[in-house]
């Protein structure tokens, strides 16, 4: 493996429209941080960059809506971001924003000089164009009735209701969001990033020269590579980001995925001015190694069209690895903002204060590095009590308890060595190496368990040794075996270190020592026998019933304000007494229903509907196990005309209820009619 003089190491920025929580630490913050801190442990030269992701739509979309400037918008939530980062403990060199004047400049000079070194090409295009409100339209700002599922809230990127994606010129009867008005087309010009031109150079430096990346980043790539890439447009028409600085540009910024990558390179120059160094050598220096750590949806910009502007520039490296994550869930639900569906870290400071450590293990042991993974309250508590606690916490207690009693807090000297100790000295001989190996590679996951090994391993000599036995049996044998676990405890100090610092400071608080580099890692010769150690105290405590109840409450409160305050569909258009009549609405009992081989939501029933029993296929297989409806009354309408579907000719459709979250329910009469009773 090649050794680099120099890390820089970025963090996805945060978009500053909202709160930061637990799925983006996992998926990224926690990494990143364990990664740096572990580099940083070893000496070695590094920069890990974070700031405010401020532009885009959406910004400029909850400004409106809550009536106040993007700025307004990005200054809260920057503040709240930066603040609760500190807190848990990630430690950026320098955590900006890319609303900050370095930052435009930054990003202006870089679009500068690709234009005028004619590396983007220009195309005008027709976009809907709001001329009331005199601006053209982003995507997010039309909506329209949705071709595939006929949802008239559909927007201009996407049907919230069916999930299709869609471009604007897709929805039927488009309107715009500002004034309600019909939008009309109109040419604009924009600059366009040619990805085709540097697809050979990217399929040669991902696929055969990166084969090394984590298996789902490497797959994204390929599958976007081998579908081929397309110019991507690097501008938009908005009033909102750093703007387009070439003449006759006005109303047009970059788009946002063109500026805030460079955020990263503006970040690195503002903390380099800061601590006198070169920035350069971070980002435009053989000798650096790039790392940028991301959640999966933002695979493609950090592997493809990042890479692509800097290679269209010329003077940057490109990054050598790019660990990006898979989505942490919470409670087996998908996080989500605007459902209010997460756990938000500025709050879990305040339920949980001190308890920092807590979040970062638990999120690091769940870190959903290879696939989606889950967090759940229950999860969080039993990893403090039965490992934090159990493990980690028990073993450095009853070390720093003993060396009180026996010892009045001096580390005792290292009798002679019996074949037991030497064993436990051999086996923390080789952590270093296992750790080390599972960090550099990014596996988290994999380190931090054999870190916590180390615990464990701490935990079996004391229960095998049983110094508080030997005390009166074999005194002698005691210092040896004390020592021993002091020597544990200073490795624990170093190994937790990346994953818990609040937590490694507090063990070199008890044992009185300051920090230790990384590669003291493994020695049993980490403290000086008659140095004093601090006094006890305990590393983690308990979390109990209540505590955790009282998140899941919350939880379930949300769920339950999701449910009634989710809109409700406009009523359709008029129709005539006539237009009703026509329908013949039947009470019915369903006799057998069998799922449909090979569809996922279809179900065959027979029905018996009063006037005969027939077959009808009905859409409800992901709501209702077909052994548990047989019995149930529905409503069917008889009269429709009879509709072949998977082969199976199906005579008729059962009326069912569907809410907003697309659930689906039975009607049925609230008393025992006869099957056949007519529904009016
Ligand atoms: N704001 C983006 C997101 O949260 C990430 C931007 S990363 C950067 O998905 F590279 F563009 F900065
Ligand atoms: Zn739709």
């Amino acid at each position: 493996m090649k050794e680099f003089k120099r890390y820089t190491v970025t963090s996805a920025l945060p978009y500053a429209n909202g709160p930061v929580h637990i799925g983006h630490l996992a998926g990224v913050y926690i990494p990143a941080d364990i990664y740096v801190r572990y580099l940083r442990l070893k000496g070695k030269d590094v920069v890990f960059i974070g700031g405010s992701d401020e532009h885009g739509v959406p910004i400029t979309i909850k400004a409106r809506n809550e009536g106040v400037s993007p700025q307004d918008v990005v200054d809260k939530y920057h503040g709240i971001i930066k603040k609760s980062f500190e807190e848990l403990g990630i430690s950026f060199d320098i955590y900006s924003r890319t609303s900050s004047k370095i930052h435009h400049k930054t990003a202006s000079d870089f679009f500068r000089k690709l234009y005028d070194e004619g590396k983007f090409i220009e195309k005008t295009s027709e976009q809907y164009y709001d001329a009331e409100a005199q601006q053209f339209l982003a995507d997010r700002y039309i909506k329209g009735t949705c071709p595939h599922c006929h949802n008239e809230d559909a927007y201009g990127d996407q049907c919230e209701k069916c999930g299709t994606s869609l471009s604007p010129m897709d929805l039927i009867n488009p309107r715009s969001t500002l004034s309600g008005s019909q939008p009309i087309l109109r040419e604009t010009k924009h600059w366009y990033l040619p990805l085709d031109q540097h697809e050979a150079a990217l399929k040669k430096w991902i696929l055969e020269d990166h084969k090394e990346w984590k298996p789902n980043v490497y797959g994204q790539c390929k599958s976007w590579l081998d579908a081929g890439l397309q110019p991507r447009a690097v501008s938009r028409d908005l009033d909102w980001g750093v703007p387009v600085p070439v003449e006759g540009a006005d109303g047009k910024v970059l788009y946002v995925w063109f500026d805030a990558p460079i955020g990263y390179i503006s970040n690195t120059i503002e903390w380099a001015e800061k601590a006198g160094k070169d920035w350069k050598k971070y980002w435009q220096d053989e000798e650096a190694k790039l790392v940028h750590f991301i959640g999966k949806d933002n695979i493609v910009f950090h592997c493809i069209i990042f890479p692509a502007m800097l290679r269209a520039h010329g003077q940057y490296i490109l990054p050598d690895n790019v660990p990006g994550n898979e989505f942490l869930n919470l409670e087996n639900d998908k996080i989500s903002t605007s459902r209010n569906w997460a756990v938000w870290l500025h709050e879990y400071l305040v339920d949980f204060p001190g308890k920092q450590d807590v979040l970062r293990y638990t999120l690091a042991v769940n870190m959903p590095e290879t696939k989606d993974n889950d967090f759940t309250w229950k999860d969080f508590q039993a990893r403090n009590n039965s490992e934090l606690v159990a493990i980690l916490g028990n073993f450095v207690n009853r070390t720093a308890v003993l060396t009180q009693k026996y010892f009045e807090g001096k580390v005792p000297a290292l009798g002679s060595i019996e074949p037991f100790d030497r064993e436990t000295l051999n086996d923390l001989a080789h952590y270093k190496d296992k750790v080390e190996k599972a960090l550099e590679t990014f596996h988290f996951r994999e380190a931090l368990k054999e870190a916590m090994n180390l615990a464990r391993l701490g935990n079996k000599y004391l229960a095998d040794t049983e110094p508080w036995k030997l005390i009166k049996t074999n005194p002698e044998r005691v210092p040896t075996i004390m020592n021993i676990c002091l020597q544990i405890t200073a490795n624990l100090s170093i190994v937790m270190e990346p994953f818990m610092p609040f937590t490694a400071e507090k063990i070199r608080h008890l044992l009185n020592i300051g920090a230790i580099n990384w590669n003291q890692l493994g020695s049993h010769q980490l403290i000086a026998a008659g140095h004093q150690v601090g006094e006890s105290f305990l590393l983690f405590d308990k979390i109990e019933d209540a505590e955790i109840d009282a998140q899941i409450h919350k939880l379930q409160e949300t769920k339950k304000n999701n449910q009634t305050q989710t809109k409700v569909n406009p009523a359709k258009e008029v129709i005539s007494y006539d237009d009703f009549s026509k329908m013949d609405i039947r009470t019915g009992t369903i006799l057998e229903a069998e799922r449909v081989p090979k569809t996922k939501k279809l179900l065959k029933l027979l029905i018996d509907t009063g006037i005969d029993k027939r077959t009808v296929v009905s859409g409800i297989a992901e709501h209702y196990e077909p052994e548990k409806i047989i019995g149930k009354k529905v409503s069917i309408l008889v009269n429709l005309a009879p509709r072949e579907i998977k082969g199976i000719e199906s005579h008729g459709m059962i009326l069912m209820a569907e809410n907003s979250q697309g659930e689906l329910g039975f009607i049925s009469c609230d008393k025992e009619f006869n099957n056949g009773s007519e529904i009016r």
